[in-house]
């Protein structure tokens, strides 16, 4: 009996729960939503009601996440209602869905044509309103349809091809008045999807570049991830339309147009934002900022600049800035012309421009489709989209330093005999300092230029860096003689040229180091070509050597490698970052090398080689007593703090670790592998990149999770360098350990158990030194803060190692970034292998 009867009560109860539940994520007729009621999902993550935006006393019905200060979407934004109107969200007789003010008047309405005696709308897990026929179970109407400004998962942005009907975004018009702003987002030219953003509804302002499967080609800066689940497909009635799944990364994430015209993006992991993100973009963003033909490059100086082939339409204008006229063609095209044939250029890493005509052609036909039409003026080729032709101006060209396509420009004859067997790297840079010794490029040299003093690079100037040939050359713009001065240089050879080819003055005496200047036999010579028992390790773009020169030095050589055809970008960077820094903290660059496909450059030595080698050797870490480390810690937050703050560029390394740290004979650090540093421009603090590059355990969360650079990542890296450097233990070694999996999981344990005693390397337990050894832990602590703004900057890190700080800060909760899903799929013994090959770390995360 008592058993029935508790049975009874169980379902009665849950009878009554459900009822519950299922009432108040819905609007009926005899159900209506009276300010300042509310319904929400099943779930409770989404909430229907009455809003006041910030500074505003007008009321709107909206849809919020969690919370009113994450609107999702408002029904009545051009009909606001008045502070005390007390409105009323019910379905009006014709089954529409509608607002209505005190006096029971509508003031907005769903609007469908369809009439249903009785409809329901119902708010769905998704945060989707969905307005239903009762009887029939018809969708009327749904907010995803509708939407305002904010994309969530599972919308689609769409239109079709056939009636050109489109669901897209627009803006607020400022954040206290949700009413239809300036900007709009929607998905146009449909043969080759693209987001575009409009300004006041029919100027373009903003375009992603096509679709090619993956990405947007040109839609760049947005946070690593966030087209993840995305695709762009058909429909079978015609419509073709973006949309994005929800993603294990996070719970829930929006893309709101702002009313400036900005994307911002956050994401919200167990119900709390994990990250906010503004896309500012670059200067060239603006749709066709170059004018026809042009191209920018946010890079340089100015940013646009007109295709090869082409020059300034109004030179005058275009001098001025005002890039509007766009740029037009030196010299006509042959076609039709049986015995000089027009050819292509090829330019690479490009946003391709607007207007594409897209055809099934395969690729190496792709060419000769574009010769065979003489309007044709350009061609590029991907293999998500297939080949691309373009036909009349060229607009919107971008120039990317990673990514985009290669694209080939038409040009006649005698325009690309002056390109011919040009394969160009360029790499711009701004050249700030006045008097300091100049460096060339892929010379590390120091020289003097006799003939012209006006031609003097320590002018204040920009140069471009380009391999040709066989040859390394510095371009060097003379801002005060407003001429270009181009230098070559080769095998101790230099020359000087203008623009046109023409020798400026007699050929200079370049007064070279000629110990700086390089040749492959040489540097075969002293690594006995390149014997693999003189490989040192590999860095990030190659192998490097040790090598004996015949002189006695010994130098390390590293190489790009041939093989992989990947790496030239960052050798590139690291020529251009190492060429201008100079700290005792910092390796050294000797020279280059490049003759044909060899590229190579040339380092300092170092005697004790990597920092890894010596703290996690078996009796090497013996040898490093409390004493040293700290002076080999204090001189890596020296040589950290000069990247950051004290050399002429701000750089943030981004790939510290400890087998990039390398000591010379006297055990001091010296940063080293800048392949993948990045330079900051201006007065910008953080960046955020789509490709996302460095290594396991030490990657800040910011960054490996959502791409933001700052010089708190660098930070991050070095708090957890300092623990291993204290612990003498490597931060892998955890990733099998079930129980902490990373090495700040378990200092950070140890810390709040009170003995981080236990966490310190045996071989440096002096109790004469233990408060010091402590307090490194605990600024390390504090370096691998989760919160990037709690971790202090390198100033700061130095003022505390010196005790110039004395108190320092209770450490909050650490970031535990722990080796990711794949750990798990692999065996033991291939667990091992990967972690154990501590050299080949750099893990590109987003594929990209
Ligand atoms: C609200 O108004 C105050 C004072 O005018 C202003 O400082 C604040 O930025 C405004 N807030 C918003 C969200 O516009
Ligand atoms: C709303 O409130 C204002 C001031 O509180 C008052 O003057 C006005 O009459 C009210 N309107 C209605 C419709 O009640
Ligand atoms: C509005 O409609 C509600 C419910 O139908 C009714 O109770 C109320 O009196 C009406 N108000 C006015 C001003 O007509
Ligand atoms: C609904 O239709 C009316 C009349 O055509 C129009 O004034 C109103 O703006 C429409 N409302 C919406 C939300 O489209
Ligand atoms: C409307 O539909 C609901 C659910 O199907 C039903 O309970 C209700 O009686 C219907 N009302 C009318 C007026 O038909
Ligand atoms: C927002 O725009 C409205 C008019 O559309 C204006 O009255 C209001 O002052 C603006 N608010 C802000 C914060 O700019
Ligand atoms: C858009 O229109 C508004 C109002 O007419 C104007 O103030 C604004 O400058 C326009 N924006 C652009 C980019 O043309
Ligand atoms: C994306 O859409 C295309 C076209 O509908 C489809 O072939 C492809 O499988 C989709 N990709 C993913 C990852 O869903
Ligand atoms: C730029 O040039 C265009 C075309 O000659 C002209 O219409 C426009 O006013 C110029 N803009 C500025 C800012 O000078
Ligand atoms: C060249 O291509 C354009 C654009 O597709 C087309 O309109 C034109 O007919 C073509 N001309 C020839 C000669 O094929």
């Amino acid at each position: 009996m008592v058993h029935t009867s508790l049975v009874f009560f169980w379902v009665v109860l849950l009878c009554l729960c459900l009822d519950f539940g299922a009432a108040i994520d819905t609007i009926t007729s005899s159900e209506l939503v009276k300010d300042p009621q509310t319904i929400s999902s099943k779930n409770g993550l989404f909430t229907l009601g009455f809003f006041s935006p910030k500074n505003s006393t007008n009321r709107y019905v909206g849809i919020w996440y969690l919370s009113e200060s994450n609107i999702l979407w408002v029904a009545n934004r051009n009909q606001p209602l008045k502070f005390n109107s007390s409105g009323t969200v019910t379905i009006s007789r014709d089954g529409n869905l509608v607002v209505l003010n005190r006096e029971n008047k509508t003031i907005w309405s769903s609007n469908a044509t369809y009439i249903a005696s009785n409809s329901t709308a119902q708010l769905q897990d998704t945060g989707n309103l969905v307005l239903q026929d009762s009887n029939t179970g018809e969708v009327i109407w749904e907010s995803f349809k509708h939407p305002t400004n904010v994309y969530i998962p599972n919308m689609k942005l769409s239109r079709n091809r056939i009636t050109g009907e489109e669901v897209s975004f627009t803006s607020w018009k400022n954040s206290s008045d949700p009413s239809v702003g300036y900007f709009s987002c929607s998905l146009e030219r449909l043969s080759a999807p693209e987001l575009f953003l409009w300004v006041n509804g029919t100027l373009p302002y903003y375009r992603s570049g096509p679709w090619n499967g993956e990405i947007f080609i040109g839609f760049r800066p947005l946070t690593t991830g966030y087209l993840k689940g995305c695709n762009v497909s058909d429909e079978d009635d015609g419509t073709v339309y973006f949309s994005c799944d929800s993603t294990d990364q996070y719970d829930f994430r929006t893309v709101a147009l702002s009313p400036e015209g900005l994307f911002e993006t956050a994401s919200w992991k167990n119900k709390k934002k994990i990250s906010s993100d503004v896309f500012h973009g670059t200067n060239c963003n603006q749709y066709g900022v170059c004018g026809a033909f042009g191209s920018c490059d946010w890079q340089t100086s100015p940013v646009c600049s007109c295709l090869s082939g082409y020059q300034a339409k109004n030179v005058e204008e275009w001098n001025r800035k005002n890039w509007t006229s766009g740029c037009v063609r030196k010299v006509p095209l042959q076609c039709g012309s049986e015995v000089r044939k027009d050819g292509f250029l090829k330019l690479e890493k490009m946003k391709v421009p607007d207007y594409l005509q897209k055809s099934a052609s395969l690729e190496n036909e792709c060419s000769a489709q574009c010769l065979q039409n003489c309007s044709c003026v350009a061609y590029a080729y991907d293999t998500g989209i297939g080949c691309m032709s373009w036909f009349g101006d060229l607009i919107d060209t971008q120039k990317f330093s990673d990514g985009g396509l290669d694209l080939y420009i038409r040009m006649p004859p005698s325009e690309l005999d002056k390109h011919s067997g040009k394969r160009r790297v360029i790499i711009a840079a701004a050249v700030s300092t006045i008097g300091v010794t100049t460096l060339a490029i892929c010379v590390y040299l120091l020289w003097k230029w006799s003939a012209k003093p006006t031609a003097q690079p320590s002018a204040r100037g920009s140069y471009l860096i380009e391999f040709k040939e066989d040859k390394c050359m510095q371009f060097y713009h003379s801002r005060k003689r407003k001429r270009d001065v181009i230098f070559w240089f080769n095998r101790g050879e230099s020359t000087a040229v203008d623009r046109t080819g023409k020798k400026i003055g007699e050929q200079s005496q370049v007064e070279l180091h000629e110990q700086l200047l390089f040749d492959t036999e040489t540097l075969a010579l002293a690594t006995n070509n390149f014997d693999s028992s003189n490989k040192l390790g590999q860095g990030g773009f190659g192998p490097v050597y040790k090598g004996k020169l015949k002189d006695g030095r010994e130098i390390a050589v590293k190489r790009l490698s041939k093989a992989s055809g990947q790496g030239l970008e960052e050798f590139m960077n690291e020529v251009v970052v190492i060429s201008k820094l100079q700290h005792r903290n910092l390796v050294r660059l000797l020279g280059c090398c490049r003759e044909g496909e060899e590229k190579m450059l040339i380092y300092e030595y170092m005697l004790n080689k990597s920092l890894d080698t010596f703290i996690f050797g078996p009796s090497e870490h013996k040898l490093l007593d409390w004493g040293k480390r700290f002076s080999i810690i204090e001189g890596i937050a020296r040589g950290l703090l000069y990247l950051h703050r004290d050399s002429r560029l701000r750089i943030i390394h981004r790939d510290l670790k400890a087998s990039n740290i390398l000591l010379d004979e006297e055990l001091n650090p010296k940063i080293s592998d800048f392949g993948l540093a990045k330079i900051f421009g201006g007065r910008g603090d953080e960046a955020s990149t789509s490709r996302v590059v460095g290594t396991y355990g030490y990657m800040a969360p910011e960054y490996a999770m959502e791409g933001i650079v700052s010089e708190k990542s660098d930070v991050f890296s070095f708090g957890v360098l300092v623990l291993e450097i204290v612990s003498g233990r490597k931060n892998t070694s955890f990733y099998n350990n079930e129980q902490f999996r990373s090495l700040v999981r378990f200092v950070w344990k140890l810390w709040n158990e009170d003995n981080i005693i236990s966490a310190i390397d045996q071989s440096i337990c002096d109790p004469m030194h233990e408060k010091d050894i402590v307090r490194c832990v605990h600024i390390g602590l504090l370096c691998v803060q989760e919160g990037a703004r709690h971790r202090p900057n390198m100033a700061t890190v130095i003022s505390m190692l010196n005790s110039e700080i004395v108190n320092l800060p209770p450490p909050k909760q650490p970031a535990f970034i722990e080796k990711p899903d794949i750990c798990k799929s692999l065996s033991s013994e291939e667990r091992h292998a990967s972690h154990s090959n501590n050299i080949v770390s750099i893990t590109d995360i987003k594929g990209r």
